[in-house]
């Protein structure tokens, strides 16, 4: 390998494609080496500090039919569910309660039917001083201007894989409306958020760098990868999961592109492999999800599988502590509730 040693510093916008493809490879010591960079860059950057987001799971309805998603409006056995402006209202109070997140995520399937129910809790949850962080999927450019100009400041859509082709092929829409998509959030002046799954159908290593390139452009302000979840009653339940080094590298790769932003450490990561979050963690991720949706509406919301790992508070502090890592705390008045954290 030649412009890689484990002493020198990369500047990963310099590298070509084949490049890439080697660093996506790198395990062991070389793999630990490059964890090792994308941390010295966070720290850097100072965004070392671990934010942690509530999730509310708002709608499994969904418009779309993607092949790795068991809530695709194709599959008829799945009940569906929607909550109401108050269920989301007092749940808020709950994320609150923690005095630890400061922003609540608020996902649902593509459910325009969720639209009247955001414009009015958007402003309230605004009062309670939460930022509001969204993941609905695609959007006339109208909504989203809406939902800006009522108080919401980021937006989470992933291009998934930025292979045309491909992503056809499993979303059955254009990877073009996604993208198109994602510039009109950020003329809405949203902060965007985006990124790949590894392990889809036909990836390659070369479109697997093309991912990075594509994320790389963008300019995200939050980024992610994911490994691959096989999902019961899809059309790719009988796939295997998606390579946990692929995605680890592609995250490290992420921070020392994109030093500055939140990249999170998902849960399916930690569900193909116990402590997989907290190896996202020493990849360079600085972002954990904790999930408030209600038990009774968790196991509805279908998003990696029928077990997904569910990720509690205390798991989160856990793991942020076995990376030797701190909490982000919503502000330095704030008082910590140490009931909760212990
Ligand atoms: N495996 C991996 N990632 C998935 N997502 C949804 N289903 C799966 C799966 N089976 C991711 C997609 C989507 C985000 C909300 O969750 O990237 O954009």
């Amino acid at each position: 390998m030649k412009f890689w040693t484990q002493e020198e510093n990369i500047d990963i916008k310099q590298l070509t494609k084949s490049e890439l493809i080697e660093l996506l490879q790198l395990e062991g010591e070389m793999q630990q080496s490059l964890f090792q960079k994308a941390r010295v860059m966070r720290r850097l950057h100072g965004t070392d500090k671990v934010m942690l987001r509530g999730v509310m799971e708002i709608s499994n309805y969904c418009q779309k039919n993607c092949d790795y998603c068991a809530m695709r409006a194709a599959n008829k056995g799945l009940e569906r569910y929607r909550l109401s402006a108050e269920e989301i209202l007092y749940l808020a109070e709950e994320i609150k309660k923690t005095n630890i997140i400061s922003t609540i995520f608020l996902q649902s399937g593509q459910d325009p039917n969720c639209d009247p129910i955001l414009e009015e809790v958007i402003p309230e949850l605004r009062k309670l001083n939460l930022n509001v962080l969204l993941c609905l999927g695609e959007r006339p450019r109208e909504v989203y201007s809406k939902f800006a100009e009522l108080g919401a400041d980021s937006y989470i859509l992933k291009f998934e894989t930025s292979n045309p082709d491909f992503y056809k092929e499993i979303a059955y829409t254009s990877l073009q409306k996604r993208l198109q998509c994602l510039s009109w959030l950020q003329e809405a002046g949203f902060k965007v958020g985006t990124g790949n799954i590894v392990g889809l159908p036909n990836q390659t290593l070369d479109t697997l760098a093309e991912d990075i390139l594509l994320a790389i452009k963008l300019q995200p302000d939050f980024v992610s990868s994911s490994p691959f979840i096989p999902n019961q009653n899809t059309p790719l339940e009988k796939l295997s999961y998606g390579n946990i080094n692929y995605t680890l590298n592609t995250m490290a790769i992420y921070r020392l592109a994109l030093p500055s932003a939140l990249i999170p450490t998902v849960s399916a990561l930690e569900k193909i492999q116990k402590h997989g979050q907290l190896m996202g963690l020493n990849a360079g991720a600085n972002v954990l999800t904790i999930n408030f949706t209600p038990t009774g509406y968790r196991q509805k919301f279908r998003i990696y599988s029928e077990k997904r790992f569910v990720v509690s508070l205390d798991h989160a502090l856990k793991t942020i502590e076995e990376a030797g890592l701190q909490v982000h705390l919503p502000s330095q008045e704030t008082s910590l509730n140490y009931s909760l954290i212990s």
